[in-house]
């Protein structure tokens, strides 16, 4: 018997980096244990910083992709699917957008945010992204949401809209739990910028190995450790962060020791976590590479989700509908 649902969501970026398997992938694949499980590709949000678009889908699929590679197991039930491709979802917002009050949405710091990123791009759906989400959650009555705490705003904004819609039509929607995903703070290989693609500053998970040898051998170390007797820092070494999670814990240890007493250099150091990283993401590749021979499946499995997603919706969005009193 699981615990109940989750619902979570990504914009479609492509192929994933160490960043959003550390930061989220991993949860949604552990989270299948316990839980119904819902992922869904955002693609109506993306929409709302135009610049991508053209890369939908193949984006999408590539995601999708990585998602599958990385163990999230429609055969066990979890539902992944497209957000356009259950339209339901913008009934909802529609309807949740009545019960917003405007304010509350252009003071929302990730609104003011956008709104310096994209100063001559600031359209009505930027505004609205937070009610989208809201639909997103509360179209599947989602019990848990697993999320970075960059979304908290956004998460405690869905929680008091739930709370207005019942408290106004009756309960029928359900206040979700935010589950904010402890992560190790993963910089991209800049050594100060978190680790994203569009600084590329990332490493991907579908790596070659001479690529991954590649974009490890670029990463920026410890600025105080000039030369190679100089001792080093691993506290302020990203490289030693990712050792941490990609290497056997005694070697850590080890490596830890020797960075301190310049016993091990960081070209030494860097091969080392390389050598690891493919290791650790040869199954990986081999899943990946192996559900790609079928140009289809990607799109197979997200159509079968989007099916099984409409089932949930049309029986909520029912439910909304009679509880607003839509005729
Ligand atoms: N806003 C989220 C982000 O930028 C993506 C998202 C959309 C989402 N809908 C969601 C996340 C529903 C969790 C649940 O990362």
């Amino acid at each position: 018997m699981k615990k109940g649902r989750v619902f979570s969501g990504a914009r479609p970026t492509g192929r994933q980096h160490l960043g959003n398997y550390l930061g989220a992938i991993k949860n949604y694949v552990a989270l299948q244990e316990n839980y119904d499980c819902v992922y869904c590709v955002v693609d109506l949000h993306a929409l709302t910083t135009l610049a991508d678009t053209e890369h939908l889908r193949t984006w999408t699929y590539e995601m999708v992709l990585d998602w599958l590679a990385a163990g999230i197991d429609p055969e066990c039930g979890t539902i992944v699917f497209v957000q356009s491709h259950v339209p339901q979802v913008t009934e909802l917002h529609t309807i949740l957008s009545m019960v917003t009050p405007l304010g509350k949405l252009t003071r929302l710091p990730t609104f003011k945010e956008k709104v310096r990123q994209q100063p001559d791009n600031v359209n009505y759906g930027l505004v609205g992204y937070p009610v989208l989400m809201a639909a997103d959650i509360t179209l599947y009555k989602a019990d848990v949401v697993p999320v970075g705490v960059d979304q908290a705003s956004h998460l405690e904004f869905t929680r008091e809209i739930v709370r207005t819609f019942n408290h106004h039509f009756g309960p029928v929607l359900v206040e979700p739990q935010a589950k904010y995903t402890e992560v190790p703070k993963v910089l991209g290989i800049d050594g100060i910028n978190k680790m994203s693609k569009s600084l590329n500053n990332h490493v991907e998970l579908a790596s070659e190995p001479e690529e991954l040898y590649a974009r490890v051998r670029m990463m920026v170390t410890d600025p105080q450790r000039q030369r190679r007797t100089d001792p080093g820092r691993p506290e302020v070494c990203n490289v030693f962060s990712l050792h941490n999670v990609f290497t056997p814990q005694e070697t850590v240890g080890q490596i830890e020791a020797d960075c301190r007493t310049a016993g091990i250099g960081c070209v030494e150091c860097k091969k080392m976590l390389a050598e690891n990283l493919v290791v650790h993401l040869a199954p990986f590749r081999e899943r990946r590479s192996q559900l790609a021979t079928d140009p289809d499946y990607v799109w197979d499995v997200l159509r079968d989700g989007a099916e099984r997603a409409k089932t949930i919706a049309r029986q909520v969005i029912a439910e909304v509908q009679t509880a607003v009193g839509l005729p």
